[in-house]
């Protein structure tokens, strides 16, 4: 979702800009732009589309030189992707330039008051009126630009993390924010403003964290941050601990790929950690294990992927431990009003950790009283840093929009928290609870094992990447799996497909295949291995052409599905991590040989900041 990123310091701000957007691209955006101070003042240069648009239009522009200035990629909300749209925004007479993430709850009130001082808008979005307010706010006052945007973030309703620069301090970014990440980057004789560290890693490892009502100023050689009362604050110096070479491709065709085959190394690094003398060992979450003895229900909360690594969960949790587990959709959990008890359990799953669904759920778990524990990738992200306890997945960033990496990392993490949960509750031995932490352990390599099915998943992909829709099918784990596996391959090939519990097709949804249609059928799970055979033969008696996905021991008939994929042995309870893999692997190839975007697929956003 957009990406901020500004520049304060020596150097010619422009191609530090254009570098830190290129860097934000993978979150998502339609159209970008710039603000810079320039000798004849505040310039903005924007364009729909690719920030190669952005470059091509500023390279007709003519050279633009200067030292500080903001740049944005839009991902739209309020109006469509157009060069009017794009930020930055101008306000008043071009003496203040804005950009912002986020969404403007009262901007329509806002618009109407300024309007009727005679304020004149050019686009149709939330964000022009914080630029015509900071300009009211700021015209004719001796407030300095610091403290009117203090007042002017006041007056707004909804989240944001905004960027600000003035004609009264050409040196200066004000940056803002209220439930959308923004991270100062700390230089030498130079600052930076950035969504994330992507932007500002090349230039800096040194970062503060804008915390919600924040507000900093930002100046080549200072940097300021102030409460919403105006004192200022200490903040606690961060430093990026993981390498550029993390967020490059590193010869891969695309990031997709290059974090597929990453995943046995961030399936280790989730699990080794917590594993000593055999045992599952949560020593800084908060998981103690007098909180999990008495934990009566679980709630698994978040979005997406998040949302299905926590429906993979939920299962093995339920088998594990005996305990009432759900796995809820973020946006409809946190406006459902849930029961939530006091000895409930709230897990959170989030790669980004800014989801902002995932993260409105959360505060309405721990309001409720519940514990609540983030599965979150990115580190001090905002989930992380309000859950009451936190389980890192260490994955390293994760660039492609489509999450593969995070996802499997994720459900080493619950593994992981299931084990856990079952010992201390009695419901497994010493000896078993052994056993599974080397099943635990052994999982990277029988992952690194499925890995070896690539060229087939490439050949089948060449095979069926013309079919118009797909259906993906399961029970139980497979049928959370399934839903993976349709995610994966809609969101980066475009290609309409469906998830459907086996036994459930017959219910309507089986008047869809007809000679032809491609069918990807789960089945890691011995005790319904012959049910979902049954349902394979009712689609294959009406035309369906069957892709097998099974383990290495299954000797069930397979002579009605067209191609079989085997997968190496592993506990049954963690097969949706090798299922998984041959399914990403597919809607890769399928996404490849239709000449798609795979990196960064269309209208979709790495973090999605607003609700
Ligand atoms: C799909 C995908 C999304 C995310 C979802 C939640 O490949 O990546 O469905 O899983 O937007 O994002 P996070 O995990 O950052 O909360």
């Amino acid at each position: 979702m957009c990406g901020i990123v500004g520049y304060t310091g020596r150097e010619n701000a422009l191609p530090i800009l254009i570098k830190g957007l290129y860097s934000l691209e993978y979150r998502g955006y339609d159209s970008a732009g710039v603000a810079a101070f320039t000798g004849q003042g505040l310039r903005v240069v924007k364009a729909r589309g690719r920030i190669a648009n952005l470059e091509e239009r500023l390279r007709a522009e003519g050279e633009l030189r200067c030292t500080c200035g903001i740049g944005h990629t839009r991902w739209a909300t309020h109006g469509e992707p157009s060069d009017r749209n794009s930020h930055p925004h101008l306000g008043g007479k071009g003496k203040v330039a804005v950009v912002h993430n986020g969404i403007i709850e009262n901007y329509k009130e806002l618009r109407d008051r300024l309007e009727a001082h005679g304020y004149v808008f050019q686009s149709e979005t939330d964000t022009e009126t914080v630029a015509h307010l900071v300009d009211y706010l700021h015209t004719g006052k001796q407030e300095d630009l610091a403290q009117t945007v203090l007042a002017a973030v006041q007056r707004i309703r909804g989240s944001y993390a905004l960027g600000v620069v003035s004609m009264s301090e050409p040196e200066e970014i004000v940056a803002a924010r209220r439930d959308n990440p923004l991270i100062i980057g700390l230089g030498e004789g130079e600052n930076m403003i950035a969504s994330d560290i992507t932007a500002i890693i090349d230039r800096t490892r040194r970062y503060i964290i804008l915390d919600d009502n924040e507000v900093a100023v930002v100046r080549p050689d200072s940097v300021t941050v102030m409460n919403e009362f105006g004192d200022v604050v200490e903040k606690p110096v961060q430093t990026v601990t993981w390498d550029m070479s993390a967020a490059e491709k590193g010869g891969y065709q695309h990031f997709m790929l290059k974090e597929i085959m990453e995943q046995p190394k961030a399936v280790g690094d989730t699990v080794k950690p917590r594993i000593a003398k055999d045992a599952v060992l949560f020593e800084e979450n908060g998981l103690t294990d007098e909180r999990l003895r008495d934990i009566e229900h679980i709630h698994i909360v978040g979005c997406g992927s998040a949302l299905h690594a926590g429906m993979v969960g939920k299962r093995v949790i339920e088998t594990m431990c005996r305990i009432r587990c759900t796995a809820e959709v973020a946006s409809e959990f946190r406006y459902e009003n849930p029961i939530i008890g006091k000895k409930d359990l709230c897990i959170v799953i989030s790669q980004s950790g800014e989801t902002a669904d995932t993260l409105a759920a959360m505060r309405l778990a721990k309001q409720a009283g519940a514990f609540t524990v983030a599965v979150v990738n990115v580190v001090s992200s905002t989930i992380a840093r309000e859950a009451d306890g936190i389980l890192y997945t260490w994955a390293g960033p994760e660039i492609s929009v489509a999450t593969t990496k995070a996802y499997s990392a994720q459900l080493a993490a619950l593994y992981l928290i299931a084990v856990k949960i079952a010992r201390v509750r009695g419901l497994i031995s010493l000896g078993d609870e052994r056993a599974l932490c080397a099943e635990l352990q052994r999982l990277p390599q029988c992952i690194e094992q499925t890995l070896g099915c690539q060229q087939d998943m490439q050949r089948i992909a060449a095979l069926y990447a013309n079919r118009p829709s797909v259906f993906f099918l399961g029970r139980g784990l497979d049928y959370a799996a399934a839903l993976e596996a349709s995610l994966k391959l809609k969101e980066i090939s475009y290609i309409h497909s469906e998830a459907y519990a086996a036994g459930e097709l017959k219910h309507g949804t089986i008047s869809l295949i007809e000679q032809g249609t491609l069918v990807v059928a789960l089945a890691t799970q011995p005790a319904l291995f012959e049910k979902t055979v049954s349902n394979i033969r009712e689609v294959v008696s009406r035309g369906a052409v069957v892709v097998l996905i099974t383990t290495d021991d299954f000797t069930g008939d397979t002579s009605v599905c067209q191609h079989i994929v085997r997968l190496p042995k592993c506990l049954y309870e963690f097969s949706a991590s090798l299922s998984i893999i041959p399914m990403q692997l597919l809607a890769y190839y399928v996404a490849v040989e239709r000449s798609c975007d795979v990196d960064k697929p269309r209208n979709l956003a790495k973090s999605v900041t607003v609700e």
